[in-house]
């Protein structure tokens, strides 16, 4: 079989993708910015906001990539710093970081903090460049009552040189910050990404999915069901993830296409989204229903009609001495079962029947645990 992940590098956590769909407008918005400013020769400080996975750290890696090939500021070339301060929240560890950045070091020992701006300005001399320092997860930082956020946003004014700021956080952090570095970090100076909703998790996917994977090995079906099933969270990174793992998944078998039940399986290990207790407060014929549907599910489809379900519930149902049902009292057990999380309900086109997906877990594995909760058929009396 050929592969199916030809450029697995290209989905690790640490690549930075050539472009980001979904983003193009905040990309511009902040590429201007700073291009503007820098270009005047004036540092420029911004502070991007967004949840997890909505492409926060992405987008500060893009653009730090890009001023840097394309942007001078007063003849001196751009020097993008990027600092995660998740485990490094102090100051002085921050600033060990960025020394290491301009080429100088200190013992992690032994110096207080304004011995280490000395030492920094020294490397900044020996070199002249517009530094661009990226913050990332700056919460915990800022939260310890930060002093290194002052002195890097008033470089000039405290002798360090052109320095601009980006700051990355999930939510904003200017009300712990003191008066004197909010002022600068005004309305102009911060961006929000809103979380990725299913149309641009699904643009995002195929860009990304064309990049990594072989052409033929993934449907558009396959990429629409990812994306819908990340949705709810608006992250990209599980979205990525769960193309990375169903590729591999769908390669490991020997398949040359991945399929929806790999999606399934995968989203599955990420994320066991279902619980067992869901199933528990389960009747009996809710159980029946969901049987039915993981049944006609099996395989590689990615959703079926109500009709095809209902039959599959007639068959589960004759087998297990259950009574057949209504097409009515079908569907309101189906409604239940979507708004237990249990179901998708796919809107119908015009003319057509509405569908029934389920994106929660592998089919064999509901199957499995629906099963373990009917009482076998003939243990029923009456
Ligand atoms: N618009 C996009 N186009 C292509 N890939 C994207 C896009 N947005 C995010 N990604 C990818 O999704 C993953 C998560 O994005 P990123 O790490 O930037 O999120 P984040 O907002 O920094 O999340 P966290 O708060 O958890 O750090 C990365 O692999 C990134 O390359
Ligand atoms: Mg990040």
């Amino acid at each position: 079989m050929p592969p199916i992940l030809v450029h697995e590098e290209t989905l690790d956590p640490g690549y930075v993708p050539p472009s980001l769909p979904g983003r193009e407008r905040e990309y511009r918005t902040l590429e201007e910015r700073y291009r503007t400013r820098l270009g005047r020769g004036v540092p420029y400080h911004t502070l991007v906001t967004g949840g997890v996975g909505s492409g926060k750290t992405a987008l500060a890696r893009r653009l730090s990539e890009d001023l840097r090939q394309r942007v001078k500021i007063g003849g001196l070339a751009v020097h993008p710093l990027y600092v995660n301060c998740w485990r490094r929240a102090s100051d002085r560890t921050v600033l060990l970081d960025l020394l290491r950045g301009v080429g100088v070091s200190l013992p992690d020992r032994g110096y207080g903090l304004s011995e280490m701006l000395d030492v920094f300005e020294q490397g900044i001399r020996r070199d002249p460049r517009h530094l661009l320092v990226v913050l990332d997860e700056v919460g915990a930082l800022v939260r310890q009552g930060t002093k290194l956020v002052y002195l890097l946003s008033r470089a000039r004014e405290v002798g360090l040189g052109s320095i601009s700021l980006l700051l990355i956080a999930p939510q904003d952090v200017l009300p712990f910050l003191d008066a004197a570095s909010r002022s600068s970090f005004g309305v102009t100076h911060r961006l929000h990404l809103a979380p990725y909703d299913a149309p641009a998790l699904e643009v995002l996917l195929s860009v990304r999915a064309k990049q990594a994977l072989r052409p033929g090995s993934f449907s558009p079906e396959v990429i629409a069901q990812i994306a819908k099933s990340a949705a709810g969270a608006g992250d990209a990174r599980f979205a990525l993830e769960v193309l990375s793992s169903a590729a591999q998944a769908a390669e490991s078998a020997g398949r040359d296409e991945i399929t929806a039940e790999d999606i399934r399986a995968a989203k599955g290990s990420i994320a066991p989204t279902l619980t067992e207790e869901k199933l528990t407060g389960l009747s009996a014929t809710a159980l029946l229903v969901l049987l039915g549907l993981a049944r006609s599910l099996k395989g590689s489809r990615t959703n079926v009609t109500t009709e095809k379900a209902r039959q599959a519930y007639a068959v589960v149902a004759e087998e297990h001495g259950a009574k057949p049902m209504s097409r009515v009292t079908f569907w309101r057990t189906v409604k239940e079962l979507e708004r237990d999380g249990l179901v998708d309900v796919e809107a119908a086109a015009a003319g057509q029947s509405a569908r029934l997906a389920m994106n929660e877990l592998p089919a064999s594995t509901l199957e499995l645990l629906v099963e373990e909760r009917i009482q076998p058929p003939g243990s029923r009396k009456r």
